[in-house]
């Protein structure tokens, strides 16, 4: 059942062409139009949503992240993200204009399932993108946007990630087709790209090679850093927890432009720094930080390790090993540069002689609070 991969989760992070493809599948017609009558929610009631709040927990909430970049660009509506334990626990402001997307692979989080069941009690409306047919979120909710990603079995979720901000673009773009926020052009331009998302993800998968040397090589490391900026910082949070859960190495995500107000002084010779690069056709100051983020971590010493996009010649001079995913747009990078980090994590566990589909203490679905 493992398609000849040696784990469930190396099969599910080859899987991701296919999670993405068909997630997408069947939710546009040929003019670029989003089709989501499966919703089954009044579009009146979508229009009138004045905020949106994201809840989900752990590499679903970091989806979450994405879906708000991607929301409040093409929508205009103000979007927060929140752990869906904290959520319940400071008194949230929301009423029958706050539409409340929830994010579950499993649809069965029992902190996702509270703050869901506290925020209908208080009105607002209630999305649940989920993974699992039939599970309670989706049951418990008022509408729900499946992610087709298929039965993902390995504990550390990789194929469902990617759906995730998949379907969370498909929402972002409803809702703006919805509320006429951007050119009907334009929804059809990201459609195209975001179709061509697929064969992007193969490519990244059949070029690993190196990639993989470079995580058995990095077997014995203590601590790993990870920085992102934008909607690479998500991507730096999720690829630190994938080392956490299935390496067991001490690995943490920062906000690149934190490192100046502390996380800097970790820096010492030797130590590894990922540092996920936006695309330098993107906003040009967004790439020009990171770029400098790099710099100043090298020049105290770190091992820079980059991602970044095809044709990116600045960051090769200050890094010591690059990682090239095809060209994309800024919004859509994730679901590309995601991938790179999945693997390395899944490389180096199984170096370690790891099982990496059941990892210590983990459970799949975390059905209690
Ligand atoms: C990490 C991981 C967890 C889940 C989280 C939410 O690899 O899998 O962080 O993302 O427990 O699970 P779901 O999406 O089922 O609600």
């Amino acid at each position: 059942e493992k398609g000849g991969f040696s784990s469930f989760m190396e099969k599910e992070i080859n899987d991701q062409p296919d999670a993405v493809a068909q997630t997408l599948l069947g939710r546009s017609d040929l003019d670029g139009k989003l089709t989501l009558d499966e919703l089954r929610i009044d579009p009146e009631l979508l229009k009138q949503v004045n905020k949106i709040i994201v809840l989900a927990c752990g590499t679903a909430a970091y989806a979450g992240t994405v879906a708000k970049y991607a929301i409040e660009n093409w929508c205009r509506i103000p979007t927060e993200v929140e752990l869906a334990h904290e959520f319940r626990y400071r008194d949230p402001i929301l009423d029958e204009n706050t539409l409340v997307v929830s994010i579950s692979q499993s649809g069965e989080t029992m902190d996702t399932l509270m703050a869901v069941r506290y925020a209908r009690e208080q009105g607002a409306k209630t999305i649940s993108i989920c993974n699992t047919n039939g599970s309670t979120i989706p049951r418990e909710s008022d509408a729900v946007l499946y992610t087709h990603a298929g039965p993902e079995i390995a504990v550390a979720s990789t194929k469902a990630f990617l759906a995730q901000i998949t379907a969370a673009y498909l929402l972002g773009l409803y809702l703006a087709q919805l509320r006429g926020n951007i050119f009907s052009g334009q929804i059809k331009d990201v459609l195209a790209d975001l179709n061509k998302i697929p064969a992007k993800i193969q490519t990244i998968l059949d070029s690993a090679g190196p990639l993989r040397e470079l995580a058995r090589s990095m077997a014995n490391e203590k601590s790993v850093l990870f920085l992102g900026r934008h909607v690479g910082y998500p991507v730096a949070l999720e690829g630190a927890l994938k080392l956490k859960e299935i390496a067991y190495i001490h690995a943490e995500g920062f906000a690149a432009g934190e490192l100046k107000h502390g996380p800097i002084a970790l820096i010492d010779d030797g130590q590894p720094v990922f540092v996920v690069v936006p695309s330098p056709r993107g906003r040009d100051s967004l790439h020009a930080k990171v770029v400098s983020n790099i710099q100043e971590v090298r020049a105290r010493g770190a091992r820079t390790l980059v991602i970044a996009e095809e044709g990116d010649e600045a960051v090769k001079a200050y890094a010591e090993y690059v990682f090239y995913v095809p060209e994309t747009p800024t919004l859509l990078m994730p679901l590309l540069t995601t991938v790179p980090l999945q693997i390395f994590a899944a490389e180096l566990a199984a170096a370690k002689g790891y099982d990496v589909d059941q990892p210590r203490n983990l459970a799949k679905s975390v059905t209690v609070e």
